[in-house]
Order: C-alpha cells, then sequence, then structure tokens
C-alpha cells in the first residue's frame, strides 16, 4: 500500500514581526484520514492553515505535498473554509452559481464551464445532500445547508485535502453531528483528507482519526483515544477544559463567558 502522505510538514516556525507564532511543528496528513487540531484561541491554528495554503511564508521548516516541495499549491489541491465570520453570507447568489465558482477556479481564463464542468457542479451538491437546492436563492438557505454548499464548491475543485477553520461555530448539536457524518462520507467516497480546527472536544473523538494539540508549537499528536490526551489538554488550555471558548462563544458556559 501506498501510505505516502498527502501533506507533510517538517520543523515549520512563522513569525509575525519578531513574535513566535510556530515553532517546531511537524506533522503528517494521509489519505482519507481526519484530523483535528485543538488550541487556544491565539494558539495559531488559523495561522497554520494559511501557511499550509501559501498566504504566510514560514522563515524555516517545509511542507511537502506527495513527499515533494512545492512553490505554489496546484489549484485546487486544498479546499478551504476559512471561519465563519470571514464569509458573507448573505451575497446575492444562486446555490448552481456559488458551487460554480469552485470549478471555476480550475479553469484558465476566461473560465467558461463547459457540460462536464457543470455536471461535476451537480455531481458535488449530490454528494453534500443539496442537489434539490441548486436554483434556489444561497441567503434563503440555513446556516447548515449554506455551509453543505460551501463544501460542494470546495468538493467542484476535487480536492486533495479539505481544510476547515471551526467549521461548527454556529451549528446546534445535530447541525454539528449531521457535519462530521457528512465528513466522514465524504472522505470515505473521494480519497481525500480532511484537516480541521475545532473547539469540539468532546465530539472529536468519534470521528477523527487524529488529533494535533497546538499552542505554538505540537503538544500532541495521536488518536483522541489515547489516555495521555486529557492531561495534555489541561496543560494546554489550563485547569477547566470544558470552559474552552470559540473565538466568539463559549461552549458550555451559562450567561458568561469564562477565561
Ligand atoms: N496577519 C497577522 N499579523 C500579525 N499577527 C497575526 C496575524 N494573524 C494572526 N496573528 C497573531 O498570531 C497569533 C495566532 O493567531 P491565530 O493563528 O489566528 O490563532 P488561532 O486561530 O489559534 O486563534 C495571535 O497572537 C494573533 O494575534
Ligand atoms: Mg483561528
Amino acid at each position: 500500500m501506498n501510505n505516502q502522505p498527502i501533506l507533510e510538514i517538517n520543523n515549520l516556525k512563522v513569525i509575525f514581526g519578531d513574535k513566535v507564532i510556530l515553532e517546531n511543528i511537524n506533522l503528517k496528513l494521509h489519505k482519507k484520514e481526519i484530523m483535528a487540531i485543538v488550541g487556544p484561541n491565539g494558539g495559531g491554528k488559523t495561522t497554520l492553515l494559511k501557511t499550509i495554503l501559501g498566504i504566510y511564508k514560514p522563515v524555516a521548516g517545509e511542507i511537502r505535498i506527495f513527499g515533494k516541495k512545492y512553490k505554489r499549491l496546484p489549484k485546487g489541491f486544498v479546499g478551504y473554509l476559512p471561519q465563519k465570520d470571514l464569509i458573507n453570507y448573505n451575497f446575492p447568489i444562486l446555490v448552481k452559481d456559488v458551487v460554480c465558482m469552485g470549478r471555476k477556479i480550475l479553469k484558465p481564463f476566461p473560465s467558461i464551464l463547459n457540460e462536464e464542468d457543470k455536471d461535476s457542479c451537480y455531481e458535488a451538491l449530490k454528494k453534500v445532500g443539496m442537489e434539490k437546492f441548486i436554483k434556489e436563492s444561497f441567503s434563503s438557505l440555513s446556516g447548515g445547508q449554506k455551509q453543505r454548499v460551501l463544501i460542494a464548491r470546495l468538493l467542484a475543485m476535487q480536492p486533495k485535502i479539505l481544510m476547515f477553520d471551526e467549521p461548527s461555530t454556529g451549528l446546534d448539536v445535530v447541525g454539528q453531528e449531521d457535519f462530521y457524518e457528512l465528513i466522514n462520507e465524504l472522505r470515505m467516497e473521494n480519497d481525500i483528507a480532511i484537516l480541521m480546527v475545532t473547539h469540539d472536544i468532546g465530539v472529536i473523538s468519534n470521528y477523527v482519526d487524529t488529533v494535533a494539540c497546538l499552542n505554538k508549537s505540537i503538544h500532541f499528536h495521536g488518536s483522541p483515544k489515547d489516555g495521555k490526551l486529557p492531561d495534555v489538554l489541561e496543560k494546554v488550555f489550563g485547569k477547566n477544559i470544558q470552559l474552552i471558548v470559540h473565538d466568539h462563544q463559549c461552549l458550555t458556559c451559562k450567561g458568561h463567558i469564562h477565561e
């Protein structure tokens, strides 16, 4: 079996100004693997995703895809869904056009889609169970449905890796479970790997293969079922692990935000 990692990060270091944001980052992501990155706010999780995407340049270390260094990620190689506060959810556009935007990224200018491209867009919507909504307006959908359409947009690029930054923010418990079920199906059927930043410590053990606990460096990398994980989480987050806050909301706080 070819078990070469899709993505391999070696000794990565990122600084902003004179502040070290990430150092000694070593990670490997394999086909069909779901990896969760957990860590406190400001720990560098989003920075890591953006460095993989090539938005930030590391000062040391390297990132390889299929064992090779790259100057620029191949078009569509990574499908990235940013944190929700960075997405304009009320943009007046049809569902089909949202998905087609993903496909257009693959085409040389002037990015005209042929029948095969349009079929791929429909297939992508089908994979997330949203094909019935193809002619609807995007802004009329629920939060969970919008997220599915945005995932279809990424799938239309036929990526090898899907990266999500705090995808379950704003979803209720059922929505969260739906999301995890969906990504589980997607990785089974599409030979992709999934790298996600999440605060869902309570549910990840059911759905993810590996956890990387990040606070400037990696404090743990292994199975969520590893008995060492709770201790590491307590060390990295502080004692009240159940009080981890989302960037904009608290998971379990009743009434007020704890630090
Ligand atoms: N573009 C930037 N320029 C300077 N500092 C940044 C930038 N982006 C993030 N930072 C800083 O880097 C640190 C890590 O941020 P971030 O990666 O967003 O953390 P997380 O996603 O884990 O909450 C924070 O201290 C943040 O203020
Ligand atoms: Mg972040």
